[in-house]
């Protein structure tokens, strides 16, 4: 695609060279320079969403304008424009998370999709009654109850990692679980609730060496921490778009090829045949047999840009950025008299959740949106890990490479308005 991949080619990302310049690197986010409530905009729920540079805007805008056309389908000239840009989008996420093929990039609409194809495809051919399923005690509802959903299919059972008061896998209690009936492990790369990066490798080869496959939920990682599926030799990893800084609605499964070609298709329509007739239709080979119907061309095209984007300023850089700029604001908020922190995990990534002495967590959000400061309240989507901590909810800020010091400042004086309203 012409006009988008020259768009893309020519807008680097402002801190790409030199130093990690935040304020610089804030230009790129038209939605960061606005005020709501009379106050300026400290947007802290990166763990829901996301914000989008303006090249991904551009470069959604550009394909609109420009080339809007369906993939694989056409002989036209905008059809095979469309077509290459899908496909080199593809090939952009191959190379971020350093796969091998790009047969074995799979798009969907996000994570939870993504975990919900493996569940149904792998897991109803390969799973059967009396097998187990492992996850963790800090799993999302999105890596729980497709699992849910499994197991009363298949008569399968659902075992669970413990975690202790810091929010840490228990390795030794997963050991004790992990047994003949293992058939699958399923875990979170980073929570979103707690920001725990988890052992993923020493969890993956303890799950090999009995021969499970690992399915990762990166939701959380991708946009933090660079991914090498290579290097984890996960089977399968998850992540979506729109906490990647690109469009929602559109998100990856990565799997491993030998694994893919076993698995049935998920959904039937166009695109995922070779051929079809009354009696028998044959399948296309991966990714394809995965991507029934018209895609999410420009979702697909959009998260090229943000990967571009990403890669322009180099996830490294972003993880030590993000690293100083947790260290300090656990530190700061940690300060805070009748502030609990929840998720205290010596590996953690851009996520902190708290509760506050006699203070509902949803007031907490309410108070703080008047002041202009943006976080999450509730559950998290998380509702056992809420009981695993004996809390009904946490208020949870969540960081992005593009937040800064003095917004760490504005929350805690924000929280300081929370305090002096309920004391
Ligand atoms: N899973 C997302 C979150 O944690 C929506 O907020």
């Amino acid at each position: 695609m012409r006009v988008v991949n020259e768009l893309t080619a020519t807008q680097t990302p402002r801190g790409s060279h030199g130093t990690f310049d935040v304020e610089r690197i804030r230009e790129d986010f038209p939605v960061l320079k606005q005020q709501v409530h009379g106050k300026p905009l400290v947007y802290l729920d990166n763990a829901a969403t996301s914000q989008k540079p303006q090249v991904v805007i551009d470069t959604i805008t550009q394909y609109y304008l420009t080339v809007n056309s369906n993939v694989h389908r056409g002989v036209h000239f905008l059809s095979e424009q469309a077509t290459q840009a899908y496909e080199g989008a593809r090939d952009k996420v191959r190379r971020f998370l350093n796969a091998p093929h790009t047969r074995e990039i799979i798009f969907v609409r996000g994570s939870t999709e993504g975990i919900n194809l493996v569940a149904q495809s792998y897991g109803r051919t390969f799973l059967k009654e009396g097998d187990e399923i492992i996850i963790s005690a800090m799993e999302h509802h999105s890596n729980i109850v497709p699992w849910q959903i499994l197991c009363e299919q298949i008569g399968a059972r659902l075992r669970v990692i413990p975690i202790n008061d810091n929010g840490e896998v228990l390795l030794d209690e997963y050991k004790k679980l992990l047994g003949e009936r293992t058939k699958l492990v399923s875990v979170v790369h980073v929570s979103n609730v707690l920001g725990t990066i988890n052992p993923v490798k020493p969890i993956i080869e303890m799950a090999h060496s009995r021969g499970v496959p690992v399915l990762l939920d990166g939701a959380q990682a991708a946009p933090h921490l660079p991914v090498d599926v290579q290097d984890l030799d996960c089977d399968f990893y998850v992540f979506s778009g729109h906490k990647l800084f690109g469009p929602t609605g559109i998100g990856v499964l990565y799997g491993k090829a030998h694994l893919l070609e076993t698995m049935p298709p998920y959904q039937g329509g166009g695109d995922m045949i070779r051929a079809v007739t009354f009696e028998k239709t044959l399948y296309n080979v991966p990714p394809y047999k995965f991507e029934a119907g018209t895609p999410h061309i420009e979702g697909v095209i959009g998260l090229g840009a943000a990967i571009d984007y990403l890669s322009g300023i180099e996830l490294e850089r972003i993880a030590a950025y993000e690293r100083e700029l947790l260290v300090y604001a656990t530190e700061v908020l940690s300060s805070i008299p009748g502030l609990r922190m929840i998720g205290t995990a010596k590996e953690k990534a851009s996520v902190l959740s708290f509760v506050l002495d006699h203070v509902h967590a949803h007031d907490i959000g309410t108070i703080l949106d008047q002041e202009g400061v943006a976080i999450r309240a509730g559950h998290h989507c998380a509702m056992p890990l809420m009981q695993r901590f004996g809390v009904p909810a946490t208020a949870r800020a969540s960081l992005a490479f593009y937040n800064t010091r003095t917004e760490i400042g504005m929350l805690v004086r924000a929280i300081y308005k929370v305090k002096e309203l309920f004391d």
